[in-house]
């Protein structure tokens, strides 16, 4: 079983931009650890290409460099969608893969799934059958049809599951395996960067993060909340808002930070107790969450770090694709409602807020079973795999 194995085509992992650093680095190590499993070739498609979005992370994540770089950088979604499969369809012709491997939802997910699907090349989706039922988010479309196209589907928790079968999705192909991102978490935790660290760093005043009250965290990002000039004043309105109770600090996203300026929203934001930062490195990142009182995101990735890391999240959407990390973790959903935010923060500042508890295999081991399970379902003739 292991020669066949290892002679078919490699294993190709995609990564684009910077939510699928932390969910690929867990997996190659894994891939890595089983030697009857075919190489491993990493591709990065360039969507996110700025030293902070991307090469420290990598370092952070102890990430190997990829092995091919498709350079296609930024673009409106169907410039950008079109660049990489034109950009990753030579790659697939070349190296003929055993299986692509992608995972979460940005438009690299979608347009490698493409693009090796219409190959007959198999796809295994990693975060499959989240849904958000919002289509107005690109993430949405991305998942959809990533989903449709994918041979294997590694859930991250039990809903997805019921999502999938909504979407005629075979239970064969679906396999309940747990969050990967969450295997980079507990991994790197010890390592995490003290928050006075940062910001000393970032020459800004180390105390902000020593002070009695603590200090919150922000990262907004979503087109829905920054890209239009009322919403973002609105979120930024309720931000300042926090801000009087409780210091935050805010590592800002490009796409945020031009609409900072484009829409004149720095002086509020440098009148309250808000501190910009530059987009930081993962262990930056870490410690912030992990030593905050409070979060306040639209990121989807963050509801579950925080949820692993027992820290409040006020999600900042009207709706969440990871419904588990509301009903079990230390997740709500609070859009841009200042009323609402302000209570939540009273009850965090009062007694702490949600704790909530780690859902179930978010328990550091899942690329470990993604692995297991990818090494017998490539070794099984072809109709046999999901149920023929
Ligand atoms: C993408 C993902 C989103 C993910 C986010 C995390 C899609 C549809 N969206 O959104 O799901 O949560 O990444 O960061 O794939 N830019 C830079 N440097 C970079 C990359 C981007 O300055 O390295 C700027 C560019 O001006 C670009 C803008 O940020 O136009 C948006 O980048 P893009 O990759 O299109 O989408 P994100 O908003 O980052």
């Amino acid at each position: 079983m292991g020669d066949s194995l290892r002679s078919a085509g490699p294993l190709v992992c995609v990564v684009g931009a910077r939510p699928n650093y932390m969910k690929m680095a867990p997996l190659l190590r894994a891939f890595g650890a089983r030697p009857a499993l075919p190489g491993v070739v990493l591709v990065h498609t360039g969507q996110h290409y700025d030293l902070a979005m991307n090469e420290r992370l990598f370092a952070d994540l102890q990430l190997p460099a990829p092995d091919l770089n498709l350079e296609v950088g930024s673009g409106t979604h169907a410039v950008q969608t079109a660049e990489v499969m034109r950009r990753f369809e030579p790659v697939v012709d070349e190296l003929k893969p055993g299986c692509v491997i992608v995972v979460g939802d940005v438009n690299s997910t979608l347009a490698c799934s493409l693009v090796a699907g219409k190959k007959n090349i198999p796809v295994a989706h990693v975060e499959a059958g989240l849904r958000s039922y919002d289509r107005e988010m690109p993430e949405e479309i991305n998942r959809l049809l990533t989903d449709q196209l994918a041979d294997i589907l590694y859930t991250t928790e039990r809903s997805a599951a019921d999502n999938l079968q909504r979407e005629g999705i075979d239970a064969s192909r679906v396999q309940f395996v747990g969050n990967v991102m969450i295997d980079s978490l507990l991994a790197h935790r010890p390592r995490a960067i003290a928050p006075a660290q940062t910001l000393e760093r970032a020459g800004i005043d180390r105390a902000i993060a020593e002070g009695p009250a603590g200090f919150g965290v922000v990262t907004l990002h979503r087109p829905s909340n920054v890209d239009s000039p009322d919403a973002f004043c609105e979120a930024v309105a309720a931000l300042v808002g926090v801000a009087s109770r409780i210091p935050l600090v805010w590592p800002v996203h490009p796409r945020a930070r031009a609409n900072i300026d484009r829409f004149g929203l720095a002086a509020s934001l440098s009148a309250a107790a808000i501190t910009l930062l530059q987009p930081q490195g993962y262990l930056e990142m870490l410690g912030l969450m992990a030593n905050a009182r409070v979060v306040l995101t639209d990121s989807g990735g963050i509801q579950e770090e925080t949820t692993a890391l027992s820290v409040p999240c006020l999600t900042m959407r009207e709706n969440t694709e990871r419904p588990i990390t509301v009903e079990q973790g230390t997740n709500t959903l609070v859009g841009r409602d200042s009323a609402l935010i302000g209570r939540c923060i009273d009850e965090i500042l009062r007694n702490g807020g949600k704790r909530g508890r780690v859902p179930e295999l978010w328990d550091g081991r899942t690329a470990e079973r993604i692995a297991a399970h990818l090494e017998t379902w490539l070794a099984m003739p072809k109709l046999a795999r999901c149920g023929g």
